[in-house]
C-alpha cells in the first residue's frame, strides 16, 4: 500500500491537470443544446477508463444519455465492487455570479472551481485515479471492480432503473460504492447511510385566454398569480408541516437512539445559519435542523413564474402562473403515492376560477441501510487511512435515485463515501472541490480495494 500511496503523492499535479480536462466538457443533461457535449463526455470518460487500465470499456446507449461501463475482473474469489457515479452536470445559470468560467477549471486556495468539480466528476475521477495507481503500482487489483457512470443523474436517472434491470448479470457484484455526496464537515469524513427521495411536479394555472389590462378587467376575473400564492400557501402550515392529507402516513419515525446520534455530531447551528446568510432558520416544529434535513420530509417551491417582472411598472393581469414544486421524502414514503396525494390536494384547493394543469416530473425513492455490515466497516478503515480520522455516520437530505434500485433490483448494499464539502456550491455558482479531500479520497479509494479484498 505504501508504494501505491507514494505513487499517488508523486502524481498529484498530473491528476489535477487531467481533472481540468474532464471538467472542461459542458455535459449539462438538462439542456437539449448540450446533448452533443454529454455524449462527448461519455466518450471522454470511456477513453479515460481505458487509459487507467480498466477493461471491457463500453459506451452503452439508452433511450436517453449513454451509460459508460468498464470492469476489471481478475481477482478470482475476491469480492466485486460496483462503482456508480455520474458524468452529467447541472446547468450553470446564473452565469454572471461565477468568479471564473464554469467550464475552465481554476484552482484557488486549494480548491478547484468548476461545474461538476464536486458533483460528481471530481469524485468519479478520484476513483479512476485510484484504479490507475493500484494497477500501475501492483499490476493488479485485490478486488474485482465494475464501473457504471451515467449521464442522467441530474435529471432524475429516468432510464437507469430499466438499464439496471436489463443488465442485471453484467452488474453482478457484492457491494455498491458511490461518491456523490458531501462529507459531514471539513475535517470530518463521513459515511452516509440514508438519502431522501423525491417527487417533482409542475403546476400551471390559466386564468384567461390572454393577459388583460388590470384597470379594465381587474376585479372581474381571478388573477392566477394570486391564486397560485393562495394554493401554495395551503401546502404547508406555519409550523413547517406539510398539509397534504396522508402525506405523513408512511413516514418512518426517527428513533430516539438515532436522534441521540445526530445530536452528538459536531454541528454548530449558528455557524450553519451564518454561512447560509439566513436571518433565522426555519423547519418543521419539534425537530432539530439535522433531523429536519435527514429524517423528515418536506415540500419546497423550486420556482415561480407569472406576470410582469421587468423594470418599471405595467398594469396587467397575467393570463398564466406557473410553479415548480418538489417534495423530499423519507423512508417509507413512495414517490408515486405522494404525487397522487399532492395532486389530489392541489385539485381540491384550487378554485374553479382558474384552469389547473399538473405535470409530473421525475422522482426517486428514499433509501436507508444498516451500517453494521462488513463493507461499511471496511470503508470506515479505508477512510481513516486516507483522511487520518475515523468517519462519522450521517444521513443526507439529497437524493440519488439509483441507490434504492440497487438495493431492490440487485439486492446490493451501498457504501456512500462522499468527499465533497457541504459548502461546495453543488448546483450553484462557483461549485468547487477541495483538492486535499480529492487527494485523500484517492488514497482512501485505493485502500478500500485492499480492505474489501481481504473480507
Ligand atoms: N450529488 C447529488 C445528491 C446528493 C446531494 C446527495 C446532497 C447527498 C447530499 C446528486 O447529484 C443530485 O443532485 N441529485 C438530485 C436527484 C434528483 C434530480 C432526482 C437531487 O438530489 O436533487
Ligand atoms: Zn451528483
Amino acid at each position: 500500500m505504501n508504494d501505491v500511496i507514494d505513487l499517488i503523492n508523486i502524481n498529484r499535479d498530473r491528476y489535477v491537470d487531467e481533472l481540468k480536462s474532464y471538467l472542461a466538457i459542458p455535459s449539462i443533461s438538462a439542456l437539449p443544446e448540450h446533448a452533443e457535449d454529454v455524449r462527448a463526455c461519455a466518450e471522454w470518460t470511456a477513453a479515460e477508463m481505458q487509459r487507467v487500465g480498466l477493461e471491457n470499456v463500453r459506451v452503452i446507449d439508452t433511450p436517453g444519455n449513454p451509460v459508460v461501463y468498464a470492469d476489471w475482473l481478475h481477482a478470482d474469489g475476491a469480492p466485486t465492487i460496483l462503482f456508480y457515479g455520474h458524468y452529467d452536470v447541472q446547468p450553470v445559470d446564473p452565469l454572471e455570479l461565477w468568479e471564473s468560467p464554469p467550464f475552465e477549471a481554476t484552482v484557488r486556495e486549494g480548491e478547484i472551481y468548476a461545474r461538476g468539480a464536486a458533483d460528481d466528476k471530481g469524485q468519479v475521477f478520484m476513483h479512476l485515479k485510484a484504479v490507475e495507481a493500484v494497477l500501475r503500482g501492483n499490476g493488479r487489483l485485490p478486488v474485482n471492480i465494475r464501473f457504471i457512470l451515467e449521464g442522467e443523474e441530474e435529471i432524475g436517472s429516468v432510464n437507469l432503473e430499466n438499464f439496471v434491470r436489463e443488465h442485471k448479470d453484467e452488474l453482478a457484484a457484492d457491494v455498491v460504492v458511490i461518491s456523490d455526496s458531501p462529507m459531514f464537515d471539513r475535517g470530518v469524513p463521513s459515511i452516509c447511510y440514508g438519502l431522501r427521495g423525491l417527487t417533482y411536479l409542475q403546476i400551471d394555472l390559466r386564468g384567461t385566454a390572454s393577459d388583460l389590462h388590470s384597470g379594465s378587467f381587474g376585479g372581474a376575473v381571478a388573477n392566477p398569480a394570486f391564486v397560485l400564492a393562495q394554493v401554495l400557501a395551503q401546502m404547508k402550515d406555519r409550523g413547517g408541516r406539510v398539509k397534504i392529507p396522508g402525506f405523513y402516513d408512511d413516514v418512518r419515525p426517527l428513533l430516539d437512539a438515532e436522534r441521540a446520534e445526530f445530536a452528538r455530531l459536531p454541528f454548530n447551528e449558528r455557524r450553519y445559519r451564518n454561512e447560509l446568510g439566513a436571518p433565522k432558520l426555519f423547519g418543521e416544529r419539534g425537530y432539530t435542523t439535522l433531523e429536519r434535513l435527514w429524517g423528515r420530509p418536506t415540500f419546497e417551491v423550486n420556482g415561480m413564474l407569472s406576470g410582469f417582472t421587468g423594470d418599471g411598472a405595467k398594469t396587467v393581469i397575467p393570463a398564466v402562473a406557473m410553479a415548480k414544486v418538489s417534495m423530499r421524502l423519507v423512508p417509507d414514503q413512495d414517490p408515486d403515492r405522494i404525487a397522487d396525494l399532492c395532486e389530489a390536494h392541489l385539485r381540491k384547493v384550487t378554485p374553479p376560477t382558474v384552469e389547473l394543469n399538473i405535470k409530473r416530473m421525475h422522482g426517486g425513492r428514499p433509501w436507508m441501510t444498516d451500517f453494521d455490515n462488513p463493507f461499511v466497516q471496511a470503508a470506515g478503515r479505508a477512510i481513516e487511512l486516507g483522511f487520518g480520522r475515523r468517519p462519522v455516520f450521517n444521513r443526507e437530505g439529497g437524493s440519488i435515485p439509483v441507490v434504492a434500485t440497487f438495493q431492490e433490483v440487485l439486492g446490493l448494499p451501498s457504501v456512500l463515501f462522499g468527499v465533497g464539502l457541504p459548502d461546495e456550491n453543488a448546483h450553484a455558482p462557483n461549485e468547487k472541490l477541495d483538492l486535499g479531500n480529492f487527494h485523500n479520497g484517492i488514497i482512501a479509494s485505493a485502500a478500500l480495494y485492499n480492505e474489501i479484498g481481504t473480507l
